[in-house]
């Protein structure tokens, strides 16, 4: 979609920066990692970032993907622990044009084969224990060359307000499955209501303080699934906020 609409100058102007969520299941069970079989561990809270082998369940696995991430010449630029126990996030960008597609896909690959090295199983569902458990997504950094300079500022509320008005389709192209996880709660906005704002992780798309003290930056679409197709979710943006006239 991209290649046909964008010159390849126009392409090398837009950023991304892609969280990639996904949880660790044992194998034979679709159970998390970490997890009493046929239980719970205790509710969420000390999980988000921790450390301990009462917190962080598969580790190994998560650094054993990064340093093959970096070997491999992906611009992987971060991980951590999720707020739900056996669930990850990595973090890749930033990354220019189409090439946000090609390193989320690749950086996916080789989670697949640590995984399966290690004996575990790598899910990309959205929401994959119902209940009080948080869900997994795929937010997406984005921005324009106008959008990083002087008065950028104002190119972005414009960028988002052209989103609010094309919310439905971006849903229907974000990921299978995200309707059990955009429920309003976990950090996520409702899935029928677009909603934008500074600092909010419950708006669908979220401005940070830096972006709106400078005037100028960069904006997060929160909606994505962890199983959405990043060339899709990259594009559409893209086709959204520059080419598409309401
Ligand atoms: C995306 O932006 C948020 C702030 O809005 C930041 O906390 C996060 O690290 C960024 N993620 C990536 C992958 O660039
Ligand atoms: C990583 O980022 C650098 C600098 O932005 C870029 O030149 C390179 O192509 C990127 N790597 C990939 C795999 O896209």
């Amino acid at each position: 979609m991209m290649q046909q609409k964008f010159s390849a100058t126009l392409m090398l102007l837009l950023r991304y920066g892609i969280e990639q969520e996904y949880t660790l299941l044992q194998k034979d069970v679709n159970w998390p990692l970490g997890w009493p079989l046929g239980g719970f561990p205790g509710p969420q809270g000390p999980y988000y970032c921790g450390v301990g082998a009462d917190k962080a369940y598969g580790r190994d696995i998560v650094d054993a993907h990064y340093k093959a991430c970096v070997y491999a010449g992906i611009n992987i630029s971060g991980i951590n622990g999720e707020v739900m126990p056996g669930q990850w996030e990595f973090q890749v960008g930033p990354s220019v044009g189409i090439s946000a597609g090609d390193e989320v896909w690749a950086a996916r690959y080789i989670l697949e084969r640590i995984t399966e090295l290690a004996g575990a199983i790598v899910s990309f569902d959205p929401k994959p224990i119902p209940g009080d458990w948080n869900g997994a997504g795929a937010h997406t950094n984005y921005s324009t060359k106008s959008m990083r300079e002087e008065g950028g500022y104002e190119v972005i509320k414009k960028a988002i307000e052209k989103l609010g008005l094309r919310h439905k389709e971006h849903i229907a192209a974000y990921g299978k499955g995200n309707e059990r996880r955009l429920t309003g709660k976990h950090e996520t906005a409702d899935i029928n209501t677009f909603s934008w704002g500074v600092a909010n992780r419950g708006s669908s798309v979220r401005v940070g303080r830096d972006t709106e003290k400078q005037g100028k930056g960069y904006f997060e679409d929160r909606r994505p699934a962890s199983n959405m197709d990043p060339y899709v979710v990259t594009s559409m943006i893209a086709e959204t906020t520059i080419l598409w006239k309401p």
